[in-house]
C-alpha cells in the first residue's frame, strides 16, 4: 500500500460521528490528528474550539502578490447503522476490487484528504504553493454547520479569499471528470401527531376515536398530487426555471439517464414531476421528501392496538431562489391547514441551508476546468447537484466568493448508506487534480 493511502486510513479510523454525542471525543481526536498532518506541512494551523465540534484553519505565508484560495472539507461522518449490513467493519478500513471500503471514504474524508495531499506533493516539489491556501475544515457538515456561520462571521477578514475549492460532491461516472456549479439547499421539519393519551386496544376504542397513524398517512399524502407535484401553498413561487442552454447541455451528459438511475437506484421506475429527465428533477427542481415515519407496533407478527401518536421527518431539497425560512413558514401553514380532525399537531422546525448556483465559465470556473481536464485526460461535465452543503452559500454571503465544487464521488459509493466506498483511483486522481488545480488558480 502507499504511504497515501496508509495515510487516509489512519484518518478514516476516527469514528467522527457528529450527530452523535457519544463519539465527541472521537471528533476531537481527529481533529487534532488533522492539526498535527497540517503542523507537519509547515502550515501554520490552529484548532478552534465551537460550541460542539471543533474547526481546524491551516494556511502558507501570504503574500500580496497571489490569488487567496480557500478548500473547505468536513471530518465528519454519518452514522454507520444498519451495522449489519456492512461487510466490513465500518471504521476498519479495507481495499477490495480497487476500492476503499469505509464510513467517510468518500464523504468526506477520502476527497478532503486528497486536497491536503495535493497541496502537500505541490510544497514538496517546489518548496512553496502558486497560491495563498487556506484550509478550512469543519466536524459538523453532517449536522447542518450549525457553528460554521457564526466562526465565518466572527473571521471574515482572516478568511477572505477570491475563489474557493470543495470535493464534496459527485462524478456522474467512473471516470468523467464533473465539475458542479449549484446545491440544493435543504430545510427539514418534524411533525407529531397525537390521539388518546396512551395506545389503546384497537377493537375497543378503533371507531370512537382518530388513529393518529392514519391521521399522518393522510398528512403526508396532501404534500403531492397523482402527478407529483407539491401541493404547499406557494411552494413553487420563487423557483427560477431552467435554463435552455443547460438543458441542452445536460441532454449530452453521461451516466444520468433513466437507465442510469434505475441501475443505481434498484428501483423499479423512475418518478417524477413531468416535463423533465431525472436529471433535472434532481439537479434543479424541488422536492418534499419524508426521511422517517413511525408510530404504533413495529415488532413481529400483528398487535391490535391504535397508537396513541405518530411522527414523521420531513426534509425539503430547495432550488434558486427559494428560502428556507420561508419555504419552512408555508410548510408549517400547509400542515396546520391539513391536519386531519381528532388529532393534536406539534410541528418542529430543523435545520435549513440555501440552494447554491453559480456561473461555471467564470474565470475561475475556466481555470477548474482545466485542471479537471489535465487530472482525467478528458473534458469535465457541467452539472448542478442535487445533494447540499448548507455552508457554501453562507461563503458567499460572508466572505464574498464563489465554490468550485470539484466531486470525486461516483453514483455508487454509497454515502451516507452502509458499505459506503471510494475508489482508490478517485483518490490518486484527486491529488493530481488538486496540484492542477492551485497551478490554475494562480493563473486566475
Ligand atoms: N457530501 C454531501 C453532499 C453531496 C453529496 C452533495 C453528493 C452533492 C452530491 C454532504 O456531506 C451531505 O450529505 N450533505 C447533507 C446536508 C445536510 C445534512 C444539511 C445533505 O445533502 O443531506
Ligand atoms: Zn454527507
Amino acid at each position: 500500500m502507499t504511504p497515501e493511502l496508509l495515510e487516509l486510513f489512519e484518518f478514516l479510523r476516527f469514528p467522527s460521528v457528529s450527530t452523535d454525542s457519544s463519539h465527541a471525543g472521537d471528533v476531537r481526536a481527529c481533529a487534532a490528528w488533522l492539526v498535527t498532518k497540517l503542523s507537519s506541512m509547515g502550515l501554520q494551523t490552529e484548532l478552534h474550539e465551537t460550541a460542539r465540534h471543533p474547526i481546524v484553519v491551516a494556511r502558507n505565508e501570504h503574500r500580496a502578490n497571489r490569488k487567496t484560495v480557500l478548500i473547505y472539507g468536513h471530518y465528519d461522518v454519518q452514522p454507520v447503522d444498519p451495522l449489519a449490513l456492512w461487510h466490513s467493519a465500518p471504521f476498519e478500513p479495507e481495499i477490495r476490487e480497487g476500492k476503499i471500503w469505509c464510513r467517510g471514504a468518500t464523504d468526506n474524508k477520502g476527497q478532503m484528504f486528497a486536497h491536503v495531499l495535493g497541496v502537500e506533493k505541490t510544497l514538496r516539489e517546489h518548496g512553496d504553493l502558486p497560491v495563498n491556501l487556506i484550509f478550512l475544515f469543519e466536524g459538523e457538515e453532517e449536522i447542518g454547520s450549525p457553528n460554521l456561520t457564526p466562526f465565518l462571521q466572527a473571521h471574515r477578514e482572516e478568511l477572505r479569499c477570491d475563489v474557493i475549492a470543495v470535493s464534496d460532491t459527485g462524478m456522474v461516472a467512473a471516470g468523467v471528470p464533473t465539475m458542479g456549479y449549484g446545491l440544493r439547499g435543504i430545510a427539514c421539519a418534524e411533525v407529531i401527531l397525537r390521539g388518546p393519551k396512551g395506545d389503546l386496544h384497537s377493537g375497543i376504542y378503533g371507531g370512537a376515536v382518530a388513529n393518529p397513524a392514519t391521521a399522518m398517512a393522510r398528512l403526508v399524502a396532501s404534500l403531492h398530487d397523482d402527478a407529483g407535484n407539491i401541493q404547499v401553498e406557494g411552494f413553487y413561487d420563487d423557483v427560477r426555471p431552467l435554463q435552455d442552454w443547460e438543458r441542452e447541455m445536460w441532454k449530452n451528459i453521461p451516466g444520468v439517464s433513466d437507465a442510469d438511475y434505475l441501475a443505481v437506484t434498484g428501483s423499479p421506475a423512475v418518478f417524477g414531476e413531468d416535463g423533465y429527465s431525472s436529471a433535472e428533477r434532481v439537479w434543479a427542481r424541488p422536492t418534499a421528501e419524508v426521511n422517517g415515519i413511525g408510530g404504533g407496533y413495529q415488532g413481529e407478527g400483528s398487535k391490535t392496538v391504535l397508537p396513541a401518536q405518530a411522527f414523521a421527518k420531513f426534509s425539503f431539497r430547495l432550488v434558486p431562489d427559494q428560502e428556507p425560512k420561508d419555504i419552512l413558514e408555508k410548510v408549517r401553514l400547509h400542515f396546520e391547514k391539513h391536519c386531519p380532525a381528532g388529532v393534536s399537531i406539534e410541528i418542529e422546525i430543523g435545520h435549513d441551508g440555501k440552494p447554491y448556483h453559480a456561473d461555471p465559465h467564470s474565470d475561475f470556473g475556466k481555470a477548474a476546468q482545466r485542471a479537471l481536464t489535465s487530472a482525467f485526460g478528458r473534458e469535465p461535465v457541467l452539472i448542478r447537484e442535487g445533494g447540499s452543503i448548507p455552508i457554501i452559500q453562507a461563503f458567499r454571503e460572508i466572505l464574498g466568493a464563489d465554490t468550485l465544487l470539484l466531486g470525486l464521488a461516483l453514483p455508487d459509493c454509497q454515502i451516507h448508506a452502509p458499505n459506503e466506498n471510494f475508489p482508490v483511483a478517485n483518490f490518486e486522481a484527486g491529488i493530481l487534480l488538486n496540484q492542477h488545480l492551485l497551478r490554475e488558480l494562480a493563473k486566475g
